[in-house]
């Protein structure tokens, strides 16, 4: 699984027509979408979601803002996956992200950060099948 990982285009930047734009700098960095969806997370998803978030203070505004309208999770291939998208989405905070990032270029805020990105191979392995079947999964082999 090291080869791939998963995103969320996050519900400010679907919901304000950012999504093609953010495929297609993710696309001209070398990333082929696996699968992808557009779905509504609800406060049940959402919160099992972000549940290792859970103790922190951010938790509840957290799970409003990511239900708040659709998103767009994708499961993304390319070597060294986990660590090219962290290094191409940018910091969580858009004032830290480096210029050229997705979150300098796309996102408002720490919360409002455009983009998620798993931190791991594990995480993505796990939140990968959070959003997708196996059958969804074979696409790109
Ligand atoms: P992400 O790193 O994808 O997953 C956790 C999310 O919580 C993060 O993006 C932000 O959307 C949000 N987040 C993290 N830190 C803060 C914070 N200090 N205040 C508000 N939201 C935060």
């Amino acid at each position: 699984m090291s080869n791939r990982t998963l995103t969320i285009i996050k519900p400010d930047a679907f919901g304000s027509g950012k999504s093609g734009k953010i495929i297609a700098h993710l696309e001209a960095a070398g990333f082929k979408i696996v699968a992808a969806r557009v779905m509504r997370l609800t406060d049940a998803t959402a919160g099992e979601f972000y549940a290792v978030h859970r103790e922190r203070p951010f938790y509840g505004s957290l799970v409003k803002f990511m239900t708040s309208g659709a998103c767009m999770p994708m499961v993304l291939e390319k070597a060294n996956a986990v660590a090219e998208l962290r290094k191409a989405i940018g910091a969580t905070d858009p004032a830290e992200a480096e210029a050229g990032t997705v979150r300098k270029l796309f996102a408002e805020s720490k919360e409002r950060n455009a983009i998620h990105a798993s931190d791991s191979d594990e995480n993505a392995e796990r939140e990968s099948r959070f959003f997708f079947a196996e059958s969804e999964l074979l696409a790109a082999r």
